[in-house]
């Protein structure tokens, strides 16, 4: 089966066969179809965390579920639990929960792909992680057979990362559970937009405009994935000791740091180390780097996974020969390690 469609890099590669899978709850018979006794290789969402460098070693799996419920009796004057099931497009959920009074999503307004992909590497923009408001998350685990509840400790969430990404095939996420509350707490204090409030005159936001002002940022800063082929930010944001991100202050002042996952450490802005190696705009034949935000790259046209992959560890080698930082990729790379 053909993936070019279904990763939003838009690069070929091949599935020795797609199984899509409407209702989670026959995932237990699926798997156990002949064609299937190789297992998984690769549950695909939107495909819009990936980089193909190479085909899939086997069966790609697709959960094609896509109801969104208020989990019944779930719902008070304080707020409500909303179920998806992984299918759900993403961004489709974070406006249905807007439209119905409840609030924690708006920052993260427009990220591609599913509801099922959000906990796997713990999604996160303008000062939210998806973790801030997961409630619980439903995984199939094929090796026991069994679906699990996991609530929201138990699937060690931290920056970009989760037991999902720790342990990439274990399981299979199935639903997640989100608790949302109805009285907003809105984070208007990252990466412009109480700015772009401010530029609309809106002085007492609700979570819907805070949502459109994330949607106005991301349109001009992120290149649209059916225009131009990315995957998002390619890289983490690199999580070095406090000392080390002392070291680099003193002599780059400009380097946007952060507290990392904890007080000894420091999450440094990788577009900022990608642009000061001169990268942002570049381009080798169809790979290249968005002129618009030195962390995306971009498919031009027909770039392949491998030639994108070469740009990815060129970039990372320059990084660190300069800064003494390693730079570790956002998206899943499949077909060839990093
Ligand atoms: N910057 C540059 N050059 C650039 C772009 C940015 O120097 O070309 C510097 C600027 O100083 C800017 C800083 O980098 O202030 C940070 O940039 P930005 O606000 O765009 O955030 P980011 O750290 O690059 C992260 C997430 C994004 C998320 C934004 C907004 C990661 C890996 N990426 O990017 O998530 O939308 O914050 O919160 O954490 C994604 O994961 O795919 C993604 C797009």
């Amino acid at each position: 089966a053909p993936l070019q469609s279904r990763n939003s890099f838009g690069v070929r590669a091949r599935a020795p066969m797609l199984v899509e899978v409407a209702d989670a709850g026959a995932l237990p018979q699926v798997l156990q179809r002949p064609e299937l006794s190789d297992g998984i290789a690769l549950v695909l969402g939107g495909g819009s965390n990936l980089l193909f460098a190479g085909d899939p070693a086997g069966v790609v799996l697709a959960l094609a579920g896509r109801r969104t419920t208020v989990v019944p009796g779930s719902d008070n004057d304080d707020g409500a639990i909303v179920r998806a099931d992984a299918g759900v497009i993403w961004h489709e959920l974070v406006l249905r929960t807007l439209d119905i009074g409840l609030s924690g999503l708006e920052n993260l307004a427009l990220i591609p792909g599913t509801a099922g992909a959000a906990p796997i590497q713990n999604i996160g923009a303008y000062g939210v992680e998806v973790c801030d408001y997961i409630h619980a998350v439903e995984a199939f685990e094929p090796a026991t057979g069994k679906l699990h509840r996991l609530d929201r400790d138990a699937c060690r969430f931290a920056y970009r990362d989760s037991l999902f990404k720790q342990q990439p095939d274990r399981y299979i996420v199935t639903a997640v559970e989100f608790a949302l509350p109805r009285s907003p707490r809105l984070k208007l204090d990252y990466a412009g937009i109480g700015e772009q409030l401010d530029a609309e005159g809106i002085t007492a936001p609700t979570p819907r405009d805070v949502a459109d002002a994330v949607i106005a940022i991301r349109r001009r800063k992120l290149p649209d994935p059916d225009r131009l082929g990315n995957a998002g930010s390619f890289f983490k944001n690199p999580i070095v000791p406090a000392t080390q991100a002392d070291a680099l202050l003193a002599e780059h002042p400009a380097l946007p740091a952060f507290r990392g996952n904890d007080a000894h450490s420091r999450k440094l802005s990788a577009a900022w180390l990608i642009d000061a190696c001169g990268w942002k705009g570049h381009r080798d034949g169809d790979a290249g780097v968005a002129a618009s935000h030195a962390l995306v790259l971009v498919n031009h046209g027909h770039a392949s996974g491998q030639q994108l992959l070469d740009l990815a560890r060129r970039i990372a080698e320059s990084v660190h020969a300069r800064f003494g930082v390693a730079l570790e990729p956002e998206p899943r790379v499949i077909g060839a390690s990093w």
